[in-house]
């Protein structure tokens, strides 16, 4: 049989308990004001037509649109798509990949530079006096025609270009008129032929 000691326990400190401590008032505000914050930073966005209905955009194309919303940027653009040829400073590599800057056929009628980029461009081209024998892909599935027009604008007035701003519809007519070719265009020689220069 077990025998309490009564005065061994009479000695021993009460088993704790736990008692519930209130979050501080400070903290609490601080969660409300932060829940609150990230709230209008979505209702904002989505005001803007970021994330709302009609925007067709994939999550890859909104990142280059600038925050102000609205216009395709075509320097980001570019960037992305071209300068890893052509390079950031537009002037090509030599012996590999044509400049842009100053070249006549990025300056001269926008239905030629828009056709090169929808279909590509192989076979040899004459720029700025240097022969190119290389191959430039298609940009049909890629880019939009707004977004093709927005690439073309910044090249025809970067680096020193001072060409007028291409035309949406300028690219959609071009992307049309190429639309049953397979293959890209076989140089300097198809293109006058197949792009009449206006
Ligand atoms: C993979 C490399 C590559 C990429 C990416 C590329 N190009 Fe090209 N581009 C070339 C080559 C190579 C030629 C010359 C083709 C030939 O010799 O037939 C060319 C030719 C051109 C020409 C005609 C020649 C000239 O210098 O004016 C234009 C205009 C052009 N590219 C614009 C663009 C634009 C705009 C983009 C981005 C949407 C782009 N290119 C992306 C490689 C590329």
């Amino acid at each position: 049989m077990i025998r309490l000691n009564h005065e061994a326990l009479a000695r021993e400190n009460r088993e704790p308990i736990e008692a519930p401590r209130r979050m501080p008032p400070v903290f609490a505000a601080l969660v409300v004001a932060l829940a609150a914050w990230g709230a209008a930073y979505l209702w904002r966005d989505a005001g803007e037509g970021r994330f709302g209905e009609g925007d067709q955009r994939t999550p890859a194309a909104l990142l280059v649109r600038p925050a102000s919303g609205g216009a395709i940027d075509g320097k980001a653009l570019y960037e992305a798509r071209c300068a890893a040829c052509h390079q950031a400073s537009g002037l090509g590599l030599p012996g590999a990949f044509p400049p842009l800057a100053g070249s006549e056929w990025v300056l001269g009628a926008a239905s030629r530079p828009a056709s090169i980029v929808v279909a590509g461009l192989g076979g040899s081209i004459q720029v700025k006096g240097h022969a190119y024998q290389g191959a430039m892909p298609a940009f049909r599935d890629q880019l939009s025609d707004a977004e093709i027009a927005a690439i073309l604008t910044y090249a025809r007035g970067a680096w020193g270009n001072g060409a007028p701003p291409v035309e949406v519809d300028t690219v959609a007519a071009a992307r049309a008129a190429l639309a049953d070719r397979a293959g890209p265009i076989e140089g300097e020689a198809e293109l006058v032929r197949l792009v009449p220069s206006p």
